[in-house]
């Protein structure tokens, strides 16, 4: 691209040329021209560093860019900004490690390695003055980290929900409106290509809680450790719950919540029931979105494609064009002395208080929901309503109860008690109801 007499180069280092990646070359090259007359400033993509030379690429791609070595980008002084797209915690952490010493800004998707030691790497780019673009690690093509970074700078957030995995949505999708087990519907995914070749950090709620962690560590400015994140994934989930939930007004979903209370958070990934009124209950197949409730703006929705070459992509630009805007004096680059984010203590589970659904699996004779009620209510657990299904097998029946809030140790306590009483088939199914 010729470049115009007042444009500033900004060379860039691809470390990763797999979806993302390759959608990070398609838009430097269709879009280059347009970001250079919006911003004055040409985006050069350098060297690109990737796992096999002769590989055949989704783009046309210049051959001598190519290395296998990340230190031919790392020592590159005409690369600024070195992006990411590796994945996995080694050797991600240990490139941009050296990245930082040689005077590179880094732009990373990489949202285990920020969930698992994102405090150390921003500590290390705070303390050597460079920038660390994390946009493209939560939720994809939505602008959620800037929008909580600086379109919500004067507010104080004090809670969000999230469905921040579009695998684990789309199976739910197909689920409740396939009438479709947890195996078939995961199965689809994997036809569609939604799934992931090893989906088991998608379905078992992992995924999330990494997401859940870099949220809540920007929203709430504090250090989240990850094994305080309570996960629960939802491979267990069985359509008949899906279609009880349906029946009651409500649909399930795996979502990431984050709420604050005072001095201390709340953070849980687990399946939600959630009414179907709910602005959440719409967002279908592999779709995201983030409901934020901040005390200035109030509540606000973030809705778009969460994965996926082209959305994430965006992501990852839009962090390049941000940190290319500062490197030439069109924003202030230099990385201030801010407090360091707090160390706000996560609620034990046992603590969180929630509303619940439980499927009693029961011997279909007299005092068996008797009994339930009763070691409900010793626990100081309110029934709000009670359904009882019909039979298909003689020896049992469903039960549903919905309860009032209650705490997590109460409830656990009581099903202890109630499941290994006679009169229960089956370990009782819980699902946590958002309203
Ligand atoms: N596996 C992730 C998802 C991809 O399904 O949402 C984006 O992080």
């Amino acid at each position: 691209m010729k470049q115009t007499e007042s444009s500033k180069t900004i060379g860039i280092g691809l470390l990763g040329l797999g979806t993302v990646g390759t959608g990070v070359v398609k838009i430097l090259k269709s879009q280059g021209r347009a970001i250079e007359k919006k911003t004055g400033i040409r985006l050069a993509l350098r060297r690109v560093c990737v796992k096999s030379l002769s590989k055949k690429r989704g783009v046309a791609l210049d051959r001598r860019l190519l290395t296998t070595d990340p230190s031919d980008l790392i020592r590159d002084p005409s690369i600024d900004i070195l992006v990411e797209l590796i994945g996995g915690i080694h050797p991600a952490k240990e490139i941009i490690h050296r990245a930082f010493l040689n005077g590179k800004h880094v732009v990373t998707a990489n949202k285990a390695l920020l969930a698992e030691e994102g405090g150390s790497i921003f500590r290390e780019a705070a303390r050597l003055g460079r920038k660390l673009g994390i946009e493209a690690s939560v939720c994809g093509g939505i602008p959620i980290i800037q929008s909580i970074r600086e379109g919500l700078a004067s507010n104080s957030i004090s809670q969000f929900l999230g469905i921040v995995n579009g695998t684990c949505n789309f199976i739910l999708s197909a689920m409740s409106q396939g009438n479709l087990e947890f195996r078939e519907a995961l199965r689809a995914a994997e036809r569609s290509g939604y799934a992931e070749k090893n989906p088991r950090l998608d379905i078992e709620g992992v995924d999330s809680a990494h997401k859940l962690a870099i949220l809540a560590r920007l929203a709430f400015r504090t250090e989240v450790p990850l094994k305080a994140i309570f996960v629960e994934g939802i491979s267990k989930l069985s359509k008949v719950d899906i279609q009880y939930a349906s029946e009651l007004g409500y649909v399930i979903k795996l979502l990431a919540i984050a709420k604050r209370h005072g001095r201390a958070v709340e953070l849980r990934v687990h399946p939600t029931m959630l009414p179907l009124d709910h602005v959440l209950a719409g967002v279908r197949g592999v779709y995201n979105a983030v409901f934020l409730h901040a005390d200035q703006a109030g509540d606000l929705l973030f809705y778009g494609k969460g994965a996926g070459e082209m959305p994430t992509a965006s992501a990852v630009v839009s962090d390049i064009i941000d940190i290319a805007k500062r490197a030439t004096g069109q924003a202030d680059l230099k990385v201030r002395k801010s407090s360091p984010p707090d160390a706000l203590p996560v609620r034990p589970m046992d603590e969180v208080v929630s509303n619940y659904y439980l499927r009693f699996q029961v011997e279909d004779k007299p005092g068996v929901l008797g009994r339930i009620a009763q070691t409900l209510g010793k626990n100081h657990i309110s029934i709000l309503s009670v359904h009882q299904k019909e039979s298909h097998d003689s020896r049992s029946v469903p039960v549903i109860i919905l309860t009032y809030e209650a705490s997590e140790k109460n409830l656990r306590r009581a099903l202890r008690a109630i499941d290994s009483k006679g009169g229960v088939r089956q370990k009782t199914v819980v699902l946590r109801v958002e309203k």
